[in-house]
């Protein structure tokens, strides 16, 4: 028997890796098929075959920050800004029900517009619509994190982006690593599930980081993880950047739903950029969530992270429609129930 197929067998009884054995499985360039053939194994035993829908809207691509490899930084002059006014989010989240999601994704740059008066207004406007609510809105402190929960927010996406300080600091600027713990500290003091996650081959990252990752993602027990390629923007300071690989993205991604059985991990927009079948490709390999746009009109073409981002010219109902048969293209079904972690139903929020 392969060193490789022990790791993957102890893992799978245990969820249990060592830094050394992650390594090795990210370094193996052999028997990756075995690795995701254990992890969709996983992903059926602990969370069935239902993908949970998230319909994701980009409120606003406005940012205080200057990460090195987003499109949105503020030093970015190259693109139009937008934000919508509450009113107009809500609307969206609206038609996002309509389309028959159960949760809707609040995601937009750091935009001080955005007061905790104006998303109270839409936080209650979207909850009144009896859905689950995620936001991902960047750094905040944690009365204002604590504002939004009481609010009705359930969910917070925040990803660390990488647990390497060395190579935080130099993407971040202005901003740290600790503070950033922090935040996901307090979020999930406050009773919120908590996403994180990283972006795979980002500058000066290595295999021993990317494995630190992964057991941070342990140690804090994620109840989401989003994972996704760095993709080089040219309108950025990292535009001649390597960028990560669709293949390496996947195996942390697989990695980390042998280590976190019951977590929700979305098969995310940027595999797919990467890879025309990488979502359905994901959500054989571990994934168990898509989180299709929802935002309309030329904002999708507006909210660039990072060029080539699929969907851009299509409306929510193509998008609704198109994963729709790619999943049950893959004999899954698409889940009619708001998909918290542990099974809990939004009656019990
Ligand atoms: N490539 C891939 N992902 C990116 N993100 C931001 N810029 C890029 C890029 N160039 C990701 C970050 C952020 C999320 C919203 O988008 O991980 O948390
Ligand atoms: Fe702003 Fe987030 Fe982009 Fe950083 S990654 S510049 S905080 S939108
Ligand atoms: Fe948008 Fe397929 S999900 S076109």
């Amino acid at each position: 028997m392969s060193d490789i197929t022990e790791i993957l067998i102890r893992a799978e009884r245990l969820h249990q890796l060592e830094k050394a054995e992650i390594v090795a499985l990210l370094a193996n360039r052999v028997d990756d098929a075995e690795l995701f053939g254990v992890a969709d194994r996983i992903r059926q035993r602990y969370v069935g075959d239902e993908v949970h829908l998230r319909g994701l809207i980009e409120f606003s691509n406005i940012c205080k920050q200057n990460c090195l490899y987003c499109g949105l930084r503020r030093d970015n002059q190259d693109i139009k800004r937008y934000r919508l006014e509450p009113e107009a989010v809500i609307e969206l989240a609206a038609k996002a029900k309509s389309y028959g999601y159960k949760t809707v994704v609040l995601q937009s740059g750091e935009d001080v517009y955005y007061t905790v008066e104006r998303l109270q207004t839409v936080i209650y406007g979207i909850k009144d619509l009896g859905l689950a609510l995620t936001l991902s809105l960047g750094e905040k402190t944690r009365e204002e994190y604590r504002a939004y929960r009481e609010a009705g927010a359930d969910r917070y996406l925040l990803r660390i982006e990488t647990t390497d300080r060395q190579v935080y600091d130099q993407l971040h600027p202005g901003m740290s690593l600790a503070n950033r713990l922090r935040c996901l500290r307090d979020l999930r003091d406050l009773g919120y599930e908590v996403g994180t996650g990283i972006m795979v081959g980002l500058p000066g990252q290595s295999q021993e980081s990317l494995a630190e990752d992964i057991l941070f993602f342990k140690a804090i027990d994620a109840d989401m993880i989003g994972l996704g390629p760095f993709i080089p923007n040219p309108a950025t300071p990292l535009r001649a950047a390597a960028g990560g690989t669709f293949e390496l993205a996947l195996k942390v991604m697989a990695i980390t739903r042998l280590l976190l059985p019951d977590s929700n991990i979305p098969a995310t927009t940027a595999m797919e950029t990467l890879n025309k079948q990488g979502r359905t490709i994901a959500l054989q390999s571990g994934a168990n969530v898509v989180m299709p746009n929802v935002t309309e009109g030329e904002y999708r073409q507006l909210y660039m992270l990072y060029p080539g981002k699929i969907c851009i010219n299509d409306t929510p109902a193509h998008c609704r429609q198109c994963i729709g048969g790619k999943i049950a293209a893959i004999n899954r079904t698409i889940a009619q129930h708001a998909g918290f972690r542990s099974g809990k139903n939004l009656g019990q929020l």
